[in-house]
Formats: structure tokens, sequence, C-alpha cells
């Protein structure tokens, strides 16, 4: 039987409790007392309710969809989530990589898209990013670079000396470095950018034929950008600006969309193709795997609790069904460990169970146990068994999506293909696809940036890197640097590079 008033405040084990404003003391001059349960309830709860903010990726939020499948693309993935007409519920998150979780969603940096769908053969998670590429290719680089764009350990501040170090130190960052301080390194919001896989992927069909993919979720709302006087003029005006936008927007009925377009590959065409297609700094131009139409994904609910449904929202890229599988790249191999042991210590070896992660799909797993576990487990709590526990379904589950591999072991770089180099990508970027206006605008951010701190000799390394990338926008960076210089100290610039008159007098 449930008690009358409803609406009434009580302990965690449903107590009602004698006083929303008022602990208990001693007459009314005295000392509170320790039987006060509720009062220590209050303080100790609270003192808990932090969990650990996620490394990287810490400020960001969320929302609830769907995503329909409009095309046809059986041949290529039995997946049951990409067969024709099917429905797949999901919850995405959108976020910032190195800021902290209170820090301004308008801070040039990538932005996560992370999606997972509950799908009928479990949870498949897609964990990309707001760009088609990344800074490295090896996951030993990955927590060295993340540390280059957080915090110095001396003063705990952001440093762009650190992370030009790092950068200029590390030429496969020159593609994603140009995509990142160019218009998309500041979205206006996350209703307006596009989302990747970034890595290739293994589809397989129903037949076991294979295909190495590339997912481009597209914004249908249209791209659209902050510039750095404007993102930084917002990072103080509403620092959580997207995470308000996009909660707004859905309060509204805006519903934001995007349509999932795949490149799809061959899977014999890889050894042959002019870029290593498992280098996660590189593209694989339109030209030569256009896009393929799949479906399309729409967000139409807001979570109403921010801590059960998004921060506590567990992705992970081994999440991968039937009909999908890992690819040769070796950053998507690293994550595959990367994300669950990140989970176990941030929210505790059951995340699985919380409802946001749960499986809508039966789980019939042989884990058991374990801190704050409350789903049931049953005997037999093993296997092989001849008790009626679940069995592996071999024959029709037994190979996943692979590819054959053989060689020493051994460190080295990726095998290179015909056209791999570190700035060949990044300079079609510039030259091709950016305009007139937007060259500016990278030279303009590139030389605001370079100012803020950064010394030599990394200074005279990060004009080099961009003459790599672009001769002409190299020069221009650098004279813009030097006539700031100029400006601010004239003796202390001649002194940092006397050569910087003739080059200017080039330029
Ligand atoms: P295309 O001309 O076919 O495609 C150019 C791509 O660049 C489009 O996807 C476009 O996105 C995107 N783009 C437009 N403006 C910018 C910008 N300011 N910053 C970053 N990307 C932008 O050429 P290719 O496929 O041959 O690629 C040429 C270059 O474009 C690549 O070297 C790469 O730097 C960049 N690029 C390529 C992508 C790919 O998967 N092939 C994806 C994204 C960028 P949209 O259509 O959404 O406007
Ligand atoms: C978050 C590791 C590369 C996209 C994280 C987290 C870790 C991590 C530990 C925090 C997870 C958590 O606490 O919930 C790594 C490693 C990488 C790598 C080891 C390389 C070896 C990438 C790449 C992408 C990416 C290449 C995009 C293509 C994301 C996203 C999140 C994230 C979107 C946030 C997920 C969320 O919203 O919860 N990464 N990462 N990461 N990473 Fe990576």
């Amino acid at each position: 039987m449930t008690r009358e008033h409803t609406n009434l405040t009580t302990t965690d084990a449903g107590i009602p409790v004698e006083s929303d404003e008022h602990s208990l003391t001693v007459g009314p001059g005295g000392p509170i007392l320790l039987q006060d349960s509720y009062l220590i309830e209050q303080m100790a709860q609270f003192n808990r309710e932090r969990v650990p903010e996620r490394q990287p990726h810490a400020k960001g939020s969320g929302a609830f969809g769907r995503f329909e499948v409009t095309d046809d693309v059986s041949a290529y993935t039995k997946a049951a989530l990409f067969q024709p007409g099917t429905k797949t519920e999901l919850v995405i998150r959108f976020s910032t990589v190195a800021g902290e979780r209170g820090s301004p969603d308008t801070w040039r940096d990538p932005r996560g898209f992370a999606i997972k769908f509950y799908t009928s053969e479990g949870t498949y998670d897609m964990v990309g990013n707001n760009t088609p590429v990344f800074f490295v290719k090896d996951p030993l680089k990955f927590q060295h670079f993340i540390r280059s764009q957080k915090r110095r350990a001396d003063n705990n501040l952001r440093d762009h000396d650190m992370q030009w170090d790092f950068w200029t130190l590390s030429p496969e960052s020159a593609h994603q470095v140009t995509w990142l301080m160019g218009d998309r390194g500041i979205p206006r919001t996350w209703r307006h950018m596009n989302g990747y896989s970034s890595h290739t992927y293994l589809w397989i069909n129903a037949a076991g034929e294979r295909f190495w993919v590339k997912y481009h979720f597209k914004t249908d709302q249209g791209i659209e950008h902050f510039t750095q006087d404007e993102a930084d003029q917002m990072a103080s005006a509403d620092t959580d600006y997207h995470t308000r936008d996009l909660f707004e927007a859905i309060e509204r009925g805006e519903y934001p969309t995007w349509t999932l377009y795949m490149q799809i590959m061959p899977f014999d065409d890889a050894p042959g193709y002019r870029f290593n297609p498992f280098d996660l700094t590189k593209v694989w131009p339109h030209s030569d795997y256009p896009l393929i139409r799949v479906g399309r994904m729409t967000l139409d609910r807001n979570p109403t609790d921010y801590h059960t449904e998004i921060e506590q929202a567990a992705f992970e890229p081994n999440n991968l069904v039937p009909g999908i599988g890992p690819s040769p790249d070796r950053m998507l191999l690293g994550r595959l460990f990367s994300y669950a042991d990140a989970h176990r210590y941030r929210i505790g070896p059951n995340y699985k169970q919380l409802p946001v992660n749960a499986s809508t799909s039966p789980v019939n797993s042989y884990s058991k146990d374990g801190p704050m576990r409350y789903e049931k487990v049953s005997d037999p709590v093993y296997a092989p068994n001849s008790k009626g526990g679940p069995a592996a379904d071999t024959e029709r589950y037994g190979l996943p999506p692979s590819w054959y591999t053989d060689g020493a072991i051994m460190r080295s770089a990726y095998v290179s293909h015909d056209e791999d180099d570190d700035w060949g990508q990044a300079g079609t970027l510039v030259r091709e696809v950016l305009d007139d206006a937007a060259r500016d605008r990278l030279v303009h951010n590139v030389v605001g940036h370079l100012l803020n701190n950064v010394t030599e000799p990394v200074l005279r390394r990060a004009f080099e890197y961009w003459r790599k990338v672009d001769g002409r926008i190299g020069e221009r960076i650098e004279s813009g640097v030097r006539a700031k210089q100029d400006e601010r100290d004239p003796k202390a610039a001649e002194q940092a590079n006397p050569a910087r008159s003739d080059m200017q007098a080039k330029a």
C-alpha cells in the first residue's frame, strides 16, 4: 500500500523526514545531534555526488533519438540496425576534448560525436568525432597528445607552447591541425556540424563478403561556425552555449537530424589504394569512394537526469555487433581496450547495468557479482554446462569480421602507400577546399594561437610545419607572427630572429 501523501520528503530509505530546514539540536541554542540520520545522510551523499570526469571529452551533453534506415545497404552489411526499414533507438553525446567538465563549449577543439544504438543484436557504439581524421596514428602517442592539450605540471595552465611542441614533433598531426585551425574547429552549435567515424571499419554481408567502410553523418541543419572572436565572446557570455542550444532546440520541437552516408571500399582494394586506408590521419577522397546514403538520425528527447543518462553513459568502440568489425587501424585497435577500462574505473565494473548503458536485447552473459550488481544471475554460472545455461552459436557467430595478417613482431610505422605523406591532404584542404576568406581566417587563427606564449625553437618549427602544409600559407603565418612581435617588442623580435626583416620584405 502506498502512503497517502505522495510528495512527502523521505530519507533514502523512504522514511518520512521531520524537517526540510532544521537539524536536530539540544534546545534552540544547543549542539546538533549525531542521531539526526537525515542530516548525516544528506551530508554524506553530497560528498559522493561526483564521479570522476572523463579523462578526455569531460565536457559535453547529449540527447535521445532514433536511426531510421532509408536506403538498402544489405549488400554490404548484415548488421541488423542497417537492414532496410529498421528503426533503432539511440543516445548520443557531444563533447569537447581537452577542457574539464565546466570548461567553455566554444573553445577551439574537435567535438566528440558518440552514438549508442540499442540494436536487436546488442548495443552498438559508434564513437566518432566531428572531424574525419585525427592528430596521431599510433595509440602509444594518444596519451602524450592529450596531456599536451591539457595542463602543465607546474602552474596547472594550458599552454600553447606545449601544444605546438608536440604537434611540430609529430608531423602526422598536420592534416588534423589544419582542419582544427580552420572554420570547422569551432562549430556554431552541435546541430550544425557533421560526425565521422574517422576510422575505417569492416562490414560483412550475409554472404560473407567484406568491405572497408567509413561513416559520415552529415548535418541536415547545414554547417555553421563561430569565428575565433565570436567564440571568445561566447565563452564568457555563455560557457554552456552548445549544451543549452541542443536542449532548447529539442524542447522547442526543432528536432535536429543527420543523414548517414558511407564510403565503401571493396576488401581487396586496400593493399593497392593510393593512401593507406587504415591511416587515421588520411581521408579517402570522395572522388575515389563516393558517399552512399544509408538513413537518418533524429534527436527528439532530452535527458531528464543529466547524471544518470549522460554523465554515466559509457561509450566503447569495442561494442561491435554482427556484421561490423574493426580494421587494422592501430588507433582503433587501441581504443577497443581503453574505453571499457575507463568505465570500470570511472563508474564501476557493473556500469552496463545502468539503464542508459543496458542492452535492450536480452543479456545472457556469464559475468556475475561485483560492486553494486543488481541484475540477478542464475545457475549454471559456468560454461560449458549440461544444465541448460546459455550456449554460443559458433556456426552462426563463430568468426567476427576479420582479415588475414602475418609477420615478425616489431615496432614500425605504417606500410606506406604511393601517395602517403604527412602534408599532402592538409595542403589539398588549404588549396582546394578553403576559399580566400576561409584561408584568411585560417591564417588569423594560427597567428593568434602562436602569439599566445609559443617560444623558440618551437615557433620556428611551427613556421616550417605550415610551409610544408602550403608554402604561401606558411609565409603568411610567419610574417603575421613576426609583425605582431615587432609591434610588441622590436628588440626582442630582432634578437629572436635576425633574418625576419628579409623574410618580411619577401612576403
Ligand atoms: P571534396 O571536394 O569531395 O570534399 C571536400 C570536403 O571538405 C567535404 O566533405 C566538405 O564537407 C569538407 N569541407 C568543406 N569546408 C571545410 C573546412 N573548412 N574544413 C574542413 N572540411 C571542409 O574533396 P575530397 O574528398 O577530395 O577531400 C579534399 C579535402 O577535403 C581532404 O584532403 C580533406 O582535408 C577534406 N575533407 C575530406 C573529407 C572526405 O571524407 N573525403 C571529409 C571532410 C573533409 P561538406 O561537404 O560537409 O561541406
Ligand atoms: C573519450 C581514449 C582516440 C573519440 C575517451 C575516453 C578515453 C579515450 C579513455 C574517456 C572515456 C570515458 O571515460 O567515458 C582514447 C584512446 C584513443 C582515442 C586511447 C586512441 C588510441 C579517439 C578517436 C576518436 C575518439 C580517434 C574519434 C574518432 C572519443 C569520444 C569520446 C572519447 C567521442 C567521448 C565519449 C563520450 O561522449 O562519453 N577516449 N581515445 N577518441 N573519445 Fe577517445
